[in-house]
This record gives C-alpha cells, sequence and structure tokens, in this order.
C-alpha cells in the first residue's frame, strides 16, 4: 500500500502566499492529494503535533507560531511518500536548506520554515489523526497512475 504522509502549509507560508506555490510542487511531483483542510489550529491542535519537542528551548515559540495564522493541513500518498515529502523540504532552517527545495528556495528564517512533513510511519499516522478523521481521506485513482508509477519491469 502506498505511504501518506502530512504536509502542513504553515503559518508563514500562509501569510506569504506560498500555498500555491508549494502545494504545486507536491503535485507535479506526482504525489496524490488525498485529504486537505484550512484551518486556524488550536493550542490543543499544536500541543499534540508537537508534543515530541516539549521540553525543548523553542517549544513555546513553536506552539505560538503554529496557532498565529491559519494552515493548510494535507495529506499526499504515493510509494515513498514521506521520503520524498522531506527531500522536498529541505533541511530545517531556510538558511541551510539546499536550494531546489522548498525551504531552501523559498525562506532564509530559522523558526518560520514554511511547511510541516512527517519523518516517519509512525508519527505520519498520529499527525494525520490529528487533523482528519478516517472517512475524511479520499481514497480515488489518477487517470495517468501508468505514467506515473509505472516501473520498466
Ligand atoms: P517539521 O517537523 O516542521 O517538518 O520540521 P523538521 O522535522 O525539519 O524539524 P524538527 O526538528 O521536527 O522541528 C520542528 C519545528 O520546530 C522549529 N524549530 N525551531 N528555533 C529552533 O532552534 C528550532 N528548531 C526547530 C521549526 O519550525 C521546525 O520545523
Ligand atoms: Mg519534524
Amino acid at each position: 500500500m502506498a505511504d501518506r504522509t502530512l504536509i502542513i502549509i504553515k503559518p508563514d507560508g500562509v501569510q506569504r502566499h506560498l500555498i500555491g506555490e508549494i502545494i504545486g510542487r507536491f503535485e507535479k511531483k506526482g504525489l496524490k492529494l488525498v485529504a486537505a483542510k484550512f484551518l486556524k489550529p488550536d493550542n490543543t491542535i499544536a500541543t499534540k503535533l508537537y508534543a515530541v519537542h516539549k521540553g525543548k528551548p523553542f517549544y513555546d515559540g513553536l506552539v505560538k507560531f503554529l496557532c498565529s495564522s491559519p494552515v493548510l493541513a494535507t495529506v499526499w500518498e504515493a510509494q515513498g511518500a514521506i521520503e520524498i515529502a522531506r527531500k522536498m523540504l529541505g533541511s530545517t532552517f531556510g538558511y541551510e536548506a539546499t536550494s531546489g527545495t522548498i525551504r531552501g528556495d523559498l525562506g532564509c528564517s530559522r523558526g518560520f520554515n514554511l511547511v510541516h512533513g512527517s519523518d516517519s510511519t509512525q508519527s505520519a499516522d498520529y499527525e494525520i489523526s490529528i487533523f482528519f478523521r478516517p472517512e475524511e481521506i479520499v481514497n480515488y485513482e489518477f487517470a495517468d497512475e501508468h505514467w506515473l508509477y509505472g516501473k520498466n519491469e
């Protein structure tokens, strides 16, 4: 079965008018959009998402940042989706991220890095469940799946 990953366009991505640019990259890559929700996260959502960072020096600021503006939460599906998306995001801070990645091309801040992407199957399952009920994830096929996902075997 194809992997699923949670990608969030964070507050700075929304405020900087970069939703289309960022979504477009995943769409062009061939990942399949299977869920989307535009919302202003509350403290409950932010603390669940960032539970793994509780106690770190940047935790309070991170939670406050996520609640500071609407975000677009999305789920994308493909074989290897988690790893593919992490490569497309680039390393955590925009000023260090390689050109060609979303963070490398579109930002140079430390804490504001435009996108969140799940980093493992376990965290993807957990993170997706914070934003979506199972029935909100749409199961469908692309007409060109053969060309997108085909193997020359
Ligand atoms: P993300 O979870 O958002 O996809 O980012 P990531 O895996 O690349 O980075 P992670 O280590 O999970 O950190 C989560 C988010 O915390 C903020 N951060 N700020 N000020 C700091 O030193 C610092 N370190 C991390 C970033 O917004 C990062 O995306
Ligand atoms: Mg992370």
